[in-house]
């Protein structure tokens, strides 16, 4: 029987055989992160796809990310490591919705989360990511704003950005939004010592007991900087795993054991060690992301505005 060591192995030789790109998001468990080409954030991700050179990518987080990658790199096979991984925020609202909306505020610009599918990019103006949101909402010259699907996120770049007139609707991450304030008063009760670090997805109730309120890859960045020794981590578990692994000096606790996104959860090394079997033998079994190209063009328009002012 295969142990981790040589499913990692054998992964890391189908790669160069096939050349496939593997892209891995950070809240993929340790032992992916480990055969993965590039690691990071939303905006990272998308950063990286647009700059890889391989023929195929082989993406290992949830759809909408896979489809982003597809829409930057068209003339490359994009794989999803687990064809069930999706992200039920990116699905709560359609195209139709949000353009009756426009017919109504016809003076809002769209800014969508990344976190949508292209689908409903199409009818946006700019996407944004947890990591970029302020700098590009502040980036813009229009002061009407219409923040697609997640009300926290938006509340968060409403208060970062108090020139703007952000319409916010009721939509949000079910992972994120489950942590309650309380929770963040047991933490802290049990961790006095700590700083509360947590993603803008949380509520506005929980993220305002934060010390740090910030991006996957802000978080890390905070912790790993901080002279503090302790830290209350509020977002996905692997979080957690990953800062204790690079930081053994210093302690992280998870702000709650709820904050565990199934969909992340769902690719497993050996589904990425099945998919590259199927890439390099091209049986048709691995999941590749098929989009036409009408769709491409006009969903990567917000895309492209996002790499243009958050570069
Ligand atoms: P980041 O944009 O911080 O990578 O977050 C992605 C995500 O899905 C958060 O729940
Ligand atoms: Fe979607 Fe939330 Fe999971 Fe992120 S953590 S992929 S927003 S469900």
């Amino acid at each position: 029987m295969l142990n981790i060591k040589d499913i990692q192995q054998e992964i890391i030789r189908l790669k160069e055989e096939n050349d496939v790109c593997i892209l891995a998001h950070s809240y993929q468990e340790h032992e992916i992160l480990e055969v993965a080409d590039f690691t990071g954030d939303s905006y990272k991700l998308s950063v990286d796809a647009s700059k890889v050179t391989n023929k195929n990518i082989l993406f290992c987080g949830v759809h909408f990310m896979a489809e982003t990658a597809k829409m930057l790199s068209p003339d490359k096979r994009v794989y999803l490591a687990n064809p069930m991984a999706g992200c039920p925020m990116a699905e709560q609202m359609d195209p139709e919705m949000i353009s009756a909306l426009k017919v109504k505020e016809p003076d809002r610009k769209v800014v969508a989360y990344i976190n949508t599918t292209a689908a409903l990019k199409t009818v946006c103006d700019v996407c944004v990511t947890s990591a970029s949101a302020v700098k590009i909402v502040s980036a813009m010259e229009d002061k009407k704003l219409l923040f697609i699907p997640d009300c926290n996120l938006g509340a968060f770049v409403q208060k970062a950005c108090p020139d703007k007139d952000i319409m916010l609707l009721n939509g949000g991450c079910p992972v994120h939004a489950a942590v309650t304030a309380d929770e963040v008063a047991e933490a802290k009760a049990k961790h006095p010592e700590a700083l509360v670090l947590v993603h803008p997805e949380c509520r506005p109730a929980v993220s305002e007991q934060a010390d740090y309120v910030g991006s996957t890859s802000g978080i890390m960045k905070f912790a790993k900087e901080s002279d503090a020794r302790e830290f209350i981590i509020g977002t996905e578990i692997s979080i957690v795993e990953h800062l204790q692994f690079e930081c053994p000096d210093k302690r992280f606790y998870a702000l709650s054991k709820k904050i565990v996104c199934p969909n992340m959860k769902l690719t497993t090394l050996p589904e990425v060690y099945n998919s590259m079997l199927s890439i390099s033998k091209n049986d048709g079994e691995a999941f590749e992301i098929l989009m036409d190209d009408e769709l491409i063009a006009k969903a990567r328009v917000c895309i492209d505005e996002m790499l243009r002012l958050g570069g």
